[in-house]
Protein backbone atom coordinates (compact mmCIF):
# COMPACT_ATOMS: atom_id res chain seq x y z
CA UNK A 1 0.00 0.00 0.00
CA UNK A 2 1.48 3.72 -1.00
CA UNK A 3 2.17 6.11 1.81
CA UNK A 4 -0.86 8.26 1.08
CA UNK A 5 -3.36 5.96 1.37
CA UNK A 6 -1.43 4.57 4.64
CA UNK A 7 -1.38 7.47 6.23
CA UNK A 8 -4.99 9.07 4.89
CA UNK A 9 -6.24 4.89 6.84
CA UNK A 10 -4.19 5.89 9.98
CA UNK A 11 -6.04 9.31 10.29
CA UNK A 12 -8.92 7.30 10.36
CA UNK A 13 -8.70 4.21 12.27
CA UNK A 14 -6.66 5.03 15.49
CA UNK A 15 -3.21 3.42 16.88
CA UNK A 16 -5.70 1.19 19.18
CA UNK A 17 -7.11 -0.39 15.91
CA UNK A 18 -10.64 1.15 16.63
CA UNK A 19 -12.29 4.47 15.19
CA UNK A 20 -15.46 6.65 16.27
CA UNK A 21 -16.82 8.20 12.80
CA UNK A 22 -19.73 10.71 13.31
CA UNK A 23 -21.90 10.77 10.25
CA UNK A 24 -23.92 13.85 9.47
CA UNK A 25 -24.46 13.28 6.03
CA UNK A 26 -28.28 12.53 6.04
CA UNK A 27 -29.61 15.69 4.31
CA UNK A 28 -28.42 14.39 1.09
CA UNK A 29 -31.52 12.48 0.80
CA UNK A 30 -33.19 13.52 3.79
CA UNK A 31 -33.04 17.04 3.93
CA UNK A 32 -33.31 18.72 6.94
CA UNK A 33 -33.49 15.71 9.03
CA UNK A 34 -34.26 16.39 12.81
CA UNK A 35 -31.32 17.97 14.89
CA UNK A 36 -29.67 17.96 11.53
CA UNK A 37 -31.44 21.05 10.37
CA UNK A 38 -28.71 23.64 11.32
CA UNK A 39 -25.10 20.97 10.34
CA UNK A 40 -22.61 23.51 12.23
CA UNK A 41 -24.71 23.77 15.62
CA UNK A 42 -24.67 20.26 15.89
CA UNK A 43 -21.44 19.18 14.59
CA UNK A 44 -19.77 21.93 16.55
CA UNK A 45 -19.88 20.45 20.52
CA UNK A 46 -19.26 16.50 18.56
CA UNK A 47 -16.41 17.24 16.76
CA UNK A 48 -13.78 16.97 19.89
CA UNK A 49 -14.88 13.20 20.52
CA UNK A 50 -15.26 11.92 16.80
CA UNK A 51 -12.08 10.74 14.64
CA UNK A 52 -13.58 11.86 11.43
CA UNK A 53 -16.83 13.42 9.96
CA UNK A 54 -18.82 11.73 7.13
CA UNK A 55 -20.37 14.64 5.74
CA UNK A 56 -20.93 16.13 2.06
CA UNK A 57 -18.85 18.53 0.47
CA UNK A 58 -21.84 21.28 0.83
CA UNK A 59 -21.97 20.63 4.38
CA UNK A 60 -18.08 20.43 4.80
CA UNK A 61 -17.75 24.05 3.16
CA UNK A 62 -20.28 25.85 4.69
CA UNK A 63 -20.24 24.37 8.29
CA UNK A 64 -17.17 23.04 9.17
CA UNK A 65 -13.88 25.48 10.29
CA UNK A 66 -10.91 24.77 7.96
CA UNK A 67 -8.84 25.43 10.73
CA UNK A 68 -10.48 22.79 12.95
CA UNK A 69 -8.53 20.09 12.25
CA UNK A 70 -10.22 16.70 11.61
CA UNK A 71 -10.07 13.46 9.39
CA UNK A 72 -13.20 14.05 6.42
CA UNK A 73 -15.13 10.88 4.72
CA UNK A 74 -16.59 13.01 2.03
CA UNK A 75 -20.03 11.26 0.95
CA UNK A 76 -19.65 10.96 -2.88
CA UNK A 77 -23.06 9.38 -3.77
CA UNK A 78 -26.35 10.60 -4.11
CA UNK A 79 -29.26 11.47 -6.52
CA UNK A 80 -31.76 10.37 -4.82
CA UNK A 81 -34.34 11.76 -1.62
CA UNK A 82 -36.95 10.37 0.57
CA UNK A 83 -40.21 11.69 -1.53
CA UNK A 84 -38.24 10.08 -4.70
CA UNK A 85 -39.25 6.96 -6.25
CA UNK A 86 -36.11 4.59 -5.25
CA UNK A 87 -33.48 5.82 -2.62
CA UNK A 88 -30.88 2.91 -4.22
CA UNK A 89 -30.74 4.98 -7.46
CA UNK A 90 -27.67 6.96 -6.54
CA UNK A 91 -24.81 7.78 -8.65
CA UNK A 92 -21.38 9.58 -7.80
CA UNK A 93 -22.09 13.14 -7.32
CA UNK A 94 -18.77 14.22 -6.46
CA UNK A 95 -15.25 13.96 -8.58
CA UNK A 96 -12.11 12.74 -6.81
CA UNK A 97 -10.84 15.92 -7.48
CA UNK A 98 -12.82 17.42 -5.35
CA UNK A 99 -12.01 14.96 -2.97
CA UNK A 100 -8.27 15.86 -3.68
CA UNK A 101 -8.91 19.86 -2.98
CA UNK A 102 -10.84 19.36 0.37
CA UNK A 103 -7.88 17.34 1.12
CA UNK A 104 -10.38 14.72 3.24
CA UNK A 105 -8.66 11.28 4.46
CA UNK A 106 -11.55 9.16 2.43
CA UNK A 107 -14.44 8.68 0.29
CA UNK A 108 -17.40 7.04 0.74
CA UNK A 109 -20.52 5.82 -1.06
CA UNK A 110 -23.75 3.43 -0.67
CA UNK A 111 -24.35 0.42 -2.41
CA UNK A 112 -27.56 -1.39 -2.70
CA UNK A 113 -27.16 -4.83 -2.87
CA UNK A 114 -30.35 -7.32 -4.16
CA UNK A 115 -32.37 -3.85 -5.47
CA UNK A 116 -33.44 -2.85 -8.85
CA UNK A 117 -29.42 -0.63 -8.26
CA UNK A 118 -27.48 -3.35 -7.83
CA UNK A 119 -25.12 -3.56 -10.66
CA UNK A 120 -24.95 0.21 -10.74
CA UNK A 121 -23.97 0.90 -7.38
CA UNK A 122 -21.93 -1.78 -7.63
CA UNK A 123 -19.98 -0.60 -10.84
CA UNK A 124 -19.68 2.88 -9.03
CA UNK A 125 -17.87 1.44 -6.39
CA UNK A 126 -15.35 -0.04 -8.67
CA UNK A 127 -14.94 2.99 -10.46
CA UNK A 128 -14.22 5.38 -7.11
CA UNK A 129 -11.65 2.30 -5.95
CA UNK A 130 -9.61 2.20 -9.14
CA UNK A 131 -9.71 6.50 -9.08
CA UNK A 132 -9.13 5.92 -5.01
CA UNK A 133 -6.41 4.04 -5.91
CA UNK A 134 -4.59 6.10 -8.44
CA UNK A 135 -4.85 9.38 -5.94
CA UNK A 136 -4.17 7.24 -2.64
CA UNK A 137 -8.05 7.77 -1.36
CA UNK A 138 -9.59 5.25 0.68
CA UNK A 139 -13.53 3.85 0.07
CA UNK A 140 -15.62 3.33 2.66
CA UNK A 141 -18.53 1.28 1.59
CA UNK A 142 -21.90 1.30 2.41
CA UNK A 143 -23.92 -0.64 2.73
CA UNK A 144 -27.29 0.82 2.48
CA UNK A 145 -30.42 -1.24 2.83
CA UNK A 146 -32.97 2.54 1.91
CA UNK A 147 -36.54 1.82 3.61
CA UNK A 148 -36.36 -1.94 3.93
CA UNK A 149 -34.54 -1.79 7.34
CA UNK A 150 -35.45 -5.59 7.87
CA UNK A 151 -33.19 -6.17 5.84
CA UNK A 152 -30.59 -5.99 8.43
CA UNK A 153 -29.64 -9.35 9.19
CA UNK A 154 -26.20 -11.47 9.55
CA UNK A 155 -27.08 -13.27 6.14
CA UNK A 156 -27.50 -9.83 4.34
CA UNK A 157 -25.38 -7.74 5.92
CA UNK A 158 -22.47 -10.83 4.98
CA UNK A 159 -23.57 -10.83 1.76
CA UNK A 160 -22.77 -6.91 1.23
CA UNK A 161 -20.10 -6.66 3.13
CA UNK A 162 -18.11 -9.31 1.68
CA UNK A 163 -19.04 -7.67 -1.88
CA UNK A 164 -18.18 -4.21 -0.75
CA UNK A 165 -14.84 -6.00 -0.24
CA UNK A 166 -14.04 -7.64 -3.11
CA UNK A 167 -14.78 -4.78 -5.19
CA UNK A 168 -12.46 -2.80 -3.36
CA UNK A 169 -13.38 -0.65 -1.03
CA UNK A 170 -10.80 -0.37 2.47
CA UNK A 171 -13.84 0.10 5.18
CA UNK A 172 -16.83 -1.44 5.06
CA UNK A 173 -19.74 0.49 7.20
CA UNK A 174 -22.49 -1.74 8.09
CA UNK A 175 -25.33 -2.24 10.74
CA UNK A 176 -24.97 -4.18 13.46
CA UNK A 177 -26.86 -7.64 13.68
CA UNK A 178 -27.68 -10.57 15.64
CA UNK A 179 -24.64 -12.95 15.26
CA UNK A 180 -22.58 -10.12 14.04
CA UNK A 181 -19.22 -12.16 13.60
CA UNK A 182 -21.13 -13.59 10.53
CA UNK A 183 -20.42 -9.82 9.12
CA UNK A 184 -16.60 -9.28 10.73
CA UNK A 185 -15.52 -12.83 9.61
CA UNK A 186 -16.90 -13.17 5.71
CA UNK A 187 -15.71 -9.46 5.77
CA UNK A 188 -11.29 -9.12 4.85
CA UNK A 189 -11.59 -5.52 5.68
CA UNK A 190 -12.52 -3.50 8.88
CA UNK A 191 -15.99 -2.98 9.12
CA UNK A 192 -17.80 -0.46 11.19
CA UNK A 193 -20.93 -0.54 12.55
CA UNK A 194 -23.78 2.35 11.82
CA UNK A 195 -26.97 3.18 14.07
CA UNK A 196 -29.68 3.55 12.09
CA UNK A 197 -32.99 5.09 13.35
CA UNK A 198 -32.61 6.15 17.05
CA UNK A 199 -33.57 3.24 18.79
CA UNK A 200 -35.75 3.78 22.65
CA UNK A 201 -32.92 3.88 25.02
CA UNK A 202 -29.26 4.75 25.27
CA UNK A 203 -28.62 1.51 26.60
CA UNK A 204 -29.88 -0.42 23.96
CA UNK A 205 -27.18 1.58 21.67
CA UNK A 206 -24.67 1.13 23.62
CA UNK A 207 -25.23 -2.61 24.45
CA UNK A 208 -25.31 -3.04 20.51
CA UNK A 209 -21.89 -1.33 20.29
CA UNK A 210 -20.15 -3.11 22.76
CA UNK A 211 -21.56 -6.66 21.14
CA UNK A 212 -20.53 -5.55 17.72
CA UNK A 213 -17.05 -4.63 19.00
CA UNK A 214 -16.50 -8.13 20.99
CA UNK A 215 -17.70 -9.74 17.58
CA UNK A 216 -15.37 -8.21 15.02
CA UNK A 217 -16.36 -4.83 13.99
CA UNK A 218 -13.83 -1.76 14.87
CA UNK A 219 -16.19 1.31 15.39
CA UNK A 220 -18.82 3.09 14.60
CA UNK A 221 -19.76 5.09 12.04
CA UNK A 222 -22.88 6.28 13.88
CA UNK A 223 -24.92 9.08 13.78
CA UNK A 224 -28.79 9.76 14.68
CA UNK A 225 -28.25 7.77 17.93
CA UNK A 226 -25.82 10.29 19.12
CA UNK A 227 -26.88 13.75 17.71
CA UNK A 228 -30.73 13.15 18.03
CA UNK A 229 -29.84 12.42 21.61
CA UNK A 230 -30.97 14.51 24.70
CA UNK A 231 -27.59 14.76 25.18
CA UNK A 232 -25.03 14.55 22.68
CA UNK A 233 -22.06 14.72 24.70
CA UNK A 234 -23.07 12.59 27.27
CA UNK A 235 -23.75 10.01 24.45
CA UNK A 236 -20.75 10.26 22.36
CA UNK A 237 -17.95 10.02 25.45
CA UNK A 238 -19.97 7.05 26.02
CA UNK A 239 -19.54 5.60 22.73
CA UNK A 240 -16.17 6.43 23.10
CA UNK A 241 -16.00 4.90 26.32
CA UNK A 242 -16.52 1.40 24.45
CA UNK A 243 -14.38 2.11 21.62
CA UNK A 244 -11.29 3.71 23.12
CA UNK A 245 -11.24 2.97 26.26
CA UNK A 246 -12.67 -1.10 26.61
CA UNK A 247 -16.06 0.05 28.89
CA UNK A 248 -18.87 -2.26 29.19
CA UNK A 249 -22.12 -1.38 27.99
CA UNK A 250 -22.60 -1.09 31.60
CA UNK A 251 -20.18 1.03 32.27
CA UNK A 252 -20.00 3.65 29.16
CA UNK A 253 -24.25 3.57 30.29
CA UNK A 254 -23.06 4.37 33.76
CA UNK A 255 -20.43 7.30 32.18
CA UNK A 256 -23.19 8.57 30.13
CA UNK A 257 -26.19 9.20 33.05
CA UNK A 258 -23.41 10.67 35.34
CA UNK A 259 -22.42 12.91 32.06
CA UNK A 260 -25.71 13.86 31.16
CA UNK A 261 -26.53 16.98 33.15
CA UNK A 262 -23.00 18.53 32.49
CA UNK A 263 -23.26 21.85 30.76
CA UNK A 264 -22.00 21.83 27.20
CA UNK A 265 -18.80 23.63 26.49
CA UNK A 266 -18.79 25.83 23.37
CA UNK A 267 -15.83 27.32 21.70
C1 LIG B 1 -26.87 7.92 5.82
C2 LIG B 1 -25.67 7.16 6.14
C3 LIG B 1 -25.18 7.32 7.50
O1 LIG B 1 -23.87 7.74 7.42
C4 LIG B 1 -25.31 6.05 8.26
O2 LIG B 1 -26.58 5.52 8.09
C5 LIG B 1 -24.96 6.20 9.72
O3 LIG B 1 -25.83 7.01 10.36
P1 LIG B 1 -26.92 6.48 11.40
O4 LIG B 1 -26.16 5.95 12.58
O5 LIG B 1 -27.74 7.70 11.72
O6 LIG B 1 -27.71 5.39 10.70
O7 LIG B 1 -25.08 6.46 5.38
O8 LIG B 1 -27.01 7.88 4.51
Amino acid sequence: MDWGMKNRLSQLIQADGHCLFLPVDHGYFQGPTRKLEAPGKTIEPLLDYADALFITRGVLRSSVDPKRSKPIILRVSGGASVVGKDLANEGITTSMEEALRLNVAAVGISIFVGTDYERESLLNLAKLVDEGERYGIPVMAVTAVGRELEKRDARYLALASRIAAELGAKVVKTYWCEGFEKVSRGCPVPVVMAGGPQVDTELEVLEFVYDGMQRGAIGVNLGRNIWQNDYPVAMIKAIRAIIHEKATAKESHELYNSLKGEPVAVR
